[in-house]
């Protein structure tokens, strides 16, 4: 498991060096399934590029990744890679900062290391059960069990504003609330006890890789409806310190907290 985790982060700091390159080449933007919806050149490249990395170290492995149609798998044994090229590509263009490039390795379904890089940040959270958690090269604690009072909460723009789910409740039930179009970042968040808790709409690749993190670290994370995420399309997800997470989940359900 070392020389994977070796490998995989050279891959991911040798993308990130790709992509900063970039930032002095004119970018090919495209949208997606709406305006808001972005993918560049770099997203490709770079998702095609960590693929090549991966196969020639497992032929055998399979790849989910969100860009050129690799987006479903509906067979998840054996070794598995889950690929977020760019997370945050709306932040990549418009901001050139505020996003990851994120992994996940899954071994029969059972989730193995996680991988999240802030590229501009120069933050990398990775590790899993097995090897613990560690922000670049120092291994981490798990954060404090606080509750939902007692911190931020990162929210998607959308359920914020239809107050869906009671989202505004549970704004004003926290310190505030954040929106920072990453969710490997929100993710980071949670791990390093800067957000107490996350609720979004989010897709396999955006969710696996801080997952493993969280729960490696005793922080709780499911479908905002309890149920396990299914890595199969885009589900409302909710994370958190424990406390946080069944706080939240209790206003959900619209119980008195
Ligand atoms: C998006 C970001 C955003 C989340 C979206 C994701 P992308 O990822 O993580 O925070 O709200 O649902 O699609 O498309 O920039 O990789
Ligand atoms: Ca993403
Ligand atoms: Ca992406």
């Amino acid at each position: 498991m070392d020389q994977m985790i070796t490998h995989i982060k050279s891959w991911i700091y040798t993308a990130a060096e790709q992509i900063k390159e970039s930032f002095d080449e004119d970018l090919q933007v495209e949208t997606k399934s709406s305006r808001k919806d972005l993918v560049t050149s770099l997203d490709k490249q770079t998702q095609e590029y960590l693929t090549r990395q991966i196969l020639n170290y497992d032929p055998n492995a399979k790849i989910m990744g969100e860009e050129n149609g690799r987006d479903h798998l509906t067979d998840l044994s054996g070794r598995v890679f889950i690929i977020d090229p760019i997370d945050g590509t709306m932040n990549f263009v418009l901001e050139h900062e505020n996003f990851c490039i994120m992994m996940a390795v899954y071994e029969d379904g059972v989730p193995q290391l996680g991988f999240v890089y802030d590229v501009m940040k120069d933050e990398f959270l990775w590790g899993g059960k097995k090897v613990g958690v560690f922000r670049n090269e120092q291994q981490i604690k798990a954060p404090k069990d606080l509750g939902m009072r007692e911190g931020l909460v990162g929210m998607n723009t959308s359920l914020y504003k239809k107050n869906a789910y009671n989202c505004q409740k549970i704004g004003d039930h926290a310190m505030g609330v954040r929106m920072t179009g990453c969710a490997g970042k929100e993710l980071i968040g949670i791990i390093l006890g800067h957000r107490n808790g996350y609720i979004s709409n989010l897709a396999p690749w955006d969710y696996a890789p801080g997952c493993v993190l969280l729960d490696a670290l005793g922080m709780k994370f499911s479908a905002l409806d309890g149920e396990p995420l299914k890595l199969d399309g885009r589900e409302l997800f909710i994370a958190g310190t424990p406390t946080a997470y069944d706080e939240m989940r209790a206003i959900i359900a619209n119980t008195a907290i």
